[in-house]
Formats: C-alpha cells, sequence, structure tokens
C-alpha cells in the first residue's frame, strides 16, 4: 500500500500548500526548490526498520519492516531516507521521513494494476533489479510528516534516473487529503482495468513524450474500456507522422486508396486526433471546420487493435472537441458498410442521406446533432484560456505562465520609454 501518513497531508500543508499554489507537476525540476532545506540518502537495514517504526504509529497495517529490507538488499533504489539539511550528519546519517518505491518489472505492473499484486509481501520476480528499466514504479509508502513532504518530488525525480526517465509512477492514496496532496504534483487518477480488484490508483504518466502528454479525454464520467487508451490533438509534425503513418497502413495498404487521394491537401488545414493504445499510436481521425457543421473525416484504426474501443473513444473525442469549439453538428461521410458502428457513436443517416463513391467505396452521409459543450470556446472566455494548446483548455498552458515573466520587449527596437 502507499501509507500516506495523516501528518503528510496535516502537518505537512507547507509542502501540500506548496504544491498547490505552484501546480507544480513532479518532473518540474523547479518544483526541488522545495526541498531545499532536506536531504534524501539510502539507509542500512536497522535504520528502515527505526523509521517504519514511526511511520507504523500512524499507519498500523504497515507492511514487516524484514519485507522493505529484503526488497531494498535486492533494489537499493527501494528506499530513500529523508532529513533536515541542517540536522544531518554523514557519518552518522539519521533519517526522519521515507519513501519507499517498488520498481515493477512488466509482469508486476500488470498484476497491480489488475489487483494480483500481493503489494504487502510482493515476490522480488516483480521487482526490477537497480540496472533494469521497470515498466512502472510504485511509490509504495510515504512517511514524510510536516515540511519533509516537499522531498517527496526530489526523491521522485531521483528515481528518474537516465534509464527510467520515460517510466510512470503510480500511486494510491489512503484518504481524500492525500490523494489532493498527490494531485497537487500534477498526479492524475488512472482508468481501472475491466475487471480489476485492484483500488484505483493514481498515474504520473511519463512514457509519452512532452508533446504527446495531454489527453483530449471524451464523455467525462465514461470510463476509458482500457487503461492505456487515450487520444490526444497532434500538435508537431512528430504526431501528424503518426496519423500519415496509420492512415497509409489501413487506407492505402489495406483498401488501396491511391496516394493522392489518401492525402488530399486537406490535412494542414485540419485537426487531426490520434488514439493511442499504451504509448503506441493506434488510430486516428480527421476534422475540418465549416460555417454551421463540422466533418470527422479518416477515421481509423490499426488492424492489429481493432475491437479495443478505440474508433467509439476517437469519435467521442472528436465530437466533443468540436462542441468546445461551439459546433452542434457534426457530420460525416460514412462508408456504407459501417452505418451500424456510426449509429452507436450517436450518427443517423441525415434526412437527404445523400450518396457519394470516391476512392473505390460507396458512402452516405450521416450526422450528429447535439448541444455545445459547458465551457465552450467563445468570444467572451478568458483570452488566456483561448491561448491554450488546443483541446487542453482546462489547464494552464505555457503562454499562460509565460506572463510571470512580464513584458520586458526583449527584441523590440530601443526600450520602451
Ligand atoms: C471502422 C473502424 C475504425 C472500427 O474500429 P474498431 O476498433 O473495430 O471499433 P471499436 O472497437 O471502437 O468498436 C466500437 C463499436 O462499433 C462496432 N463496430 C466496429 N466495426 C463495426 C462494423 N464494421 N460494423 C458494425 N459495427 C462495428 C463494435 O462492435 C463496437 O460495438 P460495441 O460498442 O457495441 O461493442 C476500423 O474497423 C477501421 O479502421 N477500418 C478501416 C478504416 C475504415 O474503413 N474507416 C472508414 C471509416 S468511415
Amino acid at each position: 500500500m502507499t501509507a500516506h501518513d495523516v501528518r503528510v497531508s496535516g502537518t505537512g500543508k507547507l509542502a501540500y500548500e506548496d504544491a498547490q499554489r505552484s501546480s507544480r507537476r513532479l518532473d518540474d525540476p523547479a518544483i526541488l526548490a522545495l526541498a531545499r532545506r532536506l536531504v534524501v540518502f539510502n539507509v542500512a537495514g536497522e535504520q528502515i526498520a527505526t523509521l517504519m517504526d514511526l511511520a507504523r504509529k500512524g499507519i498500523p497495517t504497515l507492511t514487516s519492516a524484514e519485507v522493505v529490507q529484503r526488497v531494498t538488499s535486492y533494489n537499493p533504489d527501494c528506499f530513500w531516507a529523508i532529513a533536515h539539511r541542517d540536522r544531518f550528519d554523514i557519518n552518522a546519517p539519521v533519517g526522519e521521513g521515507y519513501v519507499s518505491f517498488l520498481p515493477l518489472t512488466k509482469q508486476g505492473l500488470s498484476q497491480l494494476l489488475d489487483g494480483t499484486l500481493d503489494r504487502r509481501n510482493p515476490p522480488l520476480s516483480v521487482i526490477s533489479a537497480q540496472h533494469e528499466k521497470p515498466a512502472g514504479i510504485y511509490v509504495w509508502h510515504v512517511y514524510a510528516p510536516g515540511q519533509l513532504a516537499a522531498a517527496v518530488p526530489l526523491i521522485v525525480q531521483k528515481m528518474w534516473s537516465l534509464h527510467r526517465q520515460d517510466v510512470d509512477i503510480y500511486s494510491w492514496s489512503i484518504n481524500g487529503e492525500a490523494a489532493r496532496f498527490v494531485e497537487g504534483f500534477g498526479m492524475r487518477l488512472a482508468p481501472k482495468l475491466a475487471g480489476s480488484t485492484a483500488p484505483q490508483f493514481h498515474l504520473f504518466r511519463r512514457s509519452m513524450t512532452r508533446h504527446q502528454e495531454t489527453t483530449f479525454c471524451a464523455m467525462p464520467g465514461r470510463q476509458s474500456p482500457e487503461p492505456y487508451i487515450s487520444v490526444r490533438v497532434a500538435r508537431t509534425i512528430d504526431d501528424f507522422m503518426r496519423a500519415a503513418v496509420i492512415r497509409g497502413a489501413v487506407f492505402i495498404g489495406e483498401q488501396k486508396c491511391p496516394y493522392d487521394e489518401e492525402f488530399d491537401g486537406n490535412d494542414f488545414t485540419a485537426t487531426h486526433l490520434i488514439g493511442y493504445v499504451g504509448n503506441e499510436p493506434a488510430g486516428c481521425l480527421r476534422i475540418r471546420y465549416f460555417s454551421d457543421f463540422a466533418k470527422l473525416e479518416r477515421l481509423v484504426v490499426r488492424r492489429e487493435f481493432r475491437s479495443s474501443g478505440l474508433a467509439r473513444k476517437l469519435v467521442d473525442s472528436g465530437v466533443e472537441f468540436c462542441r468546445t469549439k461551439g459546433y452542434t453538428r457534426m457530420c460525416t461521410y460514412a462508408q456504407k458498410r459501417l452505418v451500424k458502428f456510426w449509429n452507436k457513436c450517436g450518427f443517423s443517416v441525415s434526412d437527404t442521406a445523400r450518396e457519394l463513391v470516391f476512392s473505390d467505396f460507396d458512402y452516405v452521409e450521416m450526422v450528429c446533432d447535439t448541444s455545445r459543450a459547458v465551457g465552450t470556446i467563445s468570444f467572451e472566455t478568458d483570452p488566456y484560456v483561448v491561448i491554450r494548446p488546443e483541446g487542453s483548455w482546462q489547464e494552464t498552458g505555457i503562454l499562460e505562465r509565460s506572463k510571470a515573466r512580464g513584458a520586458s520587449r526583449p527584441s523590440a527596437e530601443g526600450v520602451a520609454a
């Protein structure tokens, strides 16, 4: 279990409030300033037991010191002690708090997520050795009363050494306060595996590059059918390459569409959504905009990822994206064989049922009439929201953060009066 002692979020208010106020993510190097009065270090076995005895006063169900010593003997990175810098002496290092981790193998991570991992007494076979790259890192216990909580990001960033820098961090919060604590550092509730008996974990995702991180989640409240399915707005040429490759494989490869018809000159005037299964680009959807409707097109899922629910999630996301832009009518020209699929996504054949033939398939016009989203971006919307990255309108954007630098007009001719 991840034992966030109440004091982490009780007397540890300083770090919690700092994290909340600054909304600094765990991977933001500037967050390390919170730990400027602290040091973190590895300790010997008996200190593990002493620190765990302290923690056990608040968490009677804490696992035994022998278990943690066994795991830490196998991988010394599993246990980090925390102390105040001004009290720390390398000749007699004494910890005041600690954070322990389980760096999990692929098998260990899947057991964690499906609820079959014995988190109180995990077998060494599911723990990665120090030289190995884990599939995920589980925050096992945290005992960091008072200001010691500020060391948590420092330790987490240590865990992201070079060979682990893109490994996701999982934690389980013992109560709502602990959940708010980790959320202050940018951790978010992870969707649960269907049929899993595990509790709901918080996740800090590092398994994607920064530009991929923003998940455009459609239909709030609807559970993703699979924890690793996500849909993100394409923001870079690299992202567009993902869409182009998927469309090339399916439309050109499977459906024999000529290249010039597939890449029809409309790609750079459109929004592209990319669907991921884990870190793998598995599907995409293109959206184009007109005066009174938006058009969803080029929906595709790679053959090996079909029937995962990704196509449905792409369409849901596309509709939600358009609703947030203020569109209430979405249309698609559906391959006739897929009318039932589009019906499931809330589209119906339009009243006029106009039919088309192109690129060797027959299509029918389908529409989805809906309402504008709550929080539609309109002229009245805060300009700082308007300049956020498309689809990430709920999160503080990079330009907004830059306002803290003020208007120094660096390249202006001369200095303004
Ligand atoms: C069409 C396509 C995107 C569907 O992808 P998928 O991953 O199989 O779809 P999903 O798993 O999200 O399925 C969502 C639902 O639609 C249903 N569905 C999927 N394909 C269907 C089909 N051909 N006919 C009827 N229903 C279908 C699924 O059974 C599922 O139903 P459920 O929610 O009741 O379980 C995929 O088959 C594909 O990429 N085909 C080639 C590209 C293509 O033809 N695109 C044209 C789009 S107009």
